[in-house]
């Protein structure tokens, strides 16, 4: 069987050692906490609350502030490696590992109050997640992995659910900003999976998503439209927990494709499955009439 695991070729990949790993994860997670410090300084007291791209796609001075926090300590400790970063971009490095941020994922919740949100630090290598950190603020949680090295919450060893039925499954998915103007929306594939399983949580943030399937309180999630900071941290999560990361199809992850699966090795076959199963489905279900300028 091919080995999907992103993390351990990228490990491959770098040549690193495990002292260099480890050393990496050490600034990631000193990163994670100071832009997850930022957000616990302004959730509850945002005064800037602006559209970015497309409506409903929020930016806020948390979301900067974040940001600014994390760059500082990766730069600082890290000078020779490029980033990328949701809100300032990409400044290539020297080499093929790349620091991958999102300052604030879950940034409607933050925005709203609703406290399911993330500051995520990963590292790539050629694109291929090789380590992350995690930290949750308003639910004092913080979680990291790195390739070969486990997954945590609070220095707890995170271990993925050994459910093995659709049927008594809970699983997460969630809608990009993009929406209202694509029949390729994920609409239909909730009303599926709804029927299908226990139910299906949309909690918005799709970082916390994945940790939340490392953690075993997911069993499986999967989603589209994502981009490559939503998810470095939380793949290296799920695969240390012993989780499958995969595309929809079941082969191995691109993570600029922006869809994927991820979950209990019990229910991977079932989820590709029925992804499957929902492709005719697109577009079929509720506010499809509406869109304009719809795209497949
Ligand atoms: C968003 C969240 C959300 C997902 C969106 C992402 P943001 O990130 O992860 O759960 O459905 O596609 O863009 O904008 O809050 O960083
Ligand atoms: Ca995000
Ligand atoms: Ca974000």
């Amino acid at each position: 069987m091919t080995d999907l695991r992103l993390s351990s070729a990228a490990l491959l990949g770098s040549g690193l050692s495990q002292a260099e790993l480890l050393d990496l994860a050490a600034v990631a997670r000193r990163a994670a906490e100071a832009g997850g410090a930022k957000l616990r300084q302004h959730f509850g007291r945002l005064e800037r609350i602006r559209e970015k791209s497309r409506a409903g796609d929020l930016v806020t001075e948390a979301d900067e502030a974040a940001e600014v926090a994390v760059l500082a300590v990766l730069e600082a400790a890290t000078p020779g490696l490029g980033i990328l970063a949701e809100e300032s971009g990409r400044r290539p490095g020297t080499g093929e590992l790349e620091w991958c941020v999102d300052p604030l994922d879950g940034t409607t919740n933050y925005a709203h109050g609703f406290p399911f949100f993330a500051t995520s630090v990963g590292l790539t290598w050629q694109g291929l997640p090789l380590l992350g950190a995690l930290a949750l603020p308003a639910l004092d949680q913080f979680f990291w992995a790195a390739a070969g090295q486990g997954a945590w919450c609070n220095d707890r060893p995170l271990a993925i659910s050994r459910c093995d039925q659709l049927a008594k499954s809970l699983l997460a998915t969630g809608f990009a900003y993009d929406r209202c103007s694509r029949l390729d929306n994920n609409y239909a594939e909730f009303a599926w999976f709804t029927h299908r399983s226990h139910g299906v949580r949309r909690a918005g943030a799709a970082a916390v998503d994945l940790a939340y399937v490392a953690a075993g309180r997911l069993d499986g999630y999967w989603e589209r439209g994502l981009s490559p900071w939503d998810l470095a941290a939380g793949i290296v999560l799920v695969e240390e927990a012993g989780g499958i990361v995969s595309d929809y199809a079941g082969q191995r992850l691109n993570p600029t494709d922006g869809r994927l699966i991820a979950c209990a090795p019990g229910l991977h076959q079932a989820l590709i499955n029925d992804l499957a199963a929902c492709e005719p489905l697109r577009g079929a279900s509720y506010g499809a009439a509406e869109l304009d300028g719809i795209a497949v």
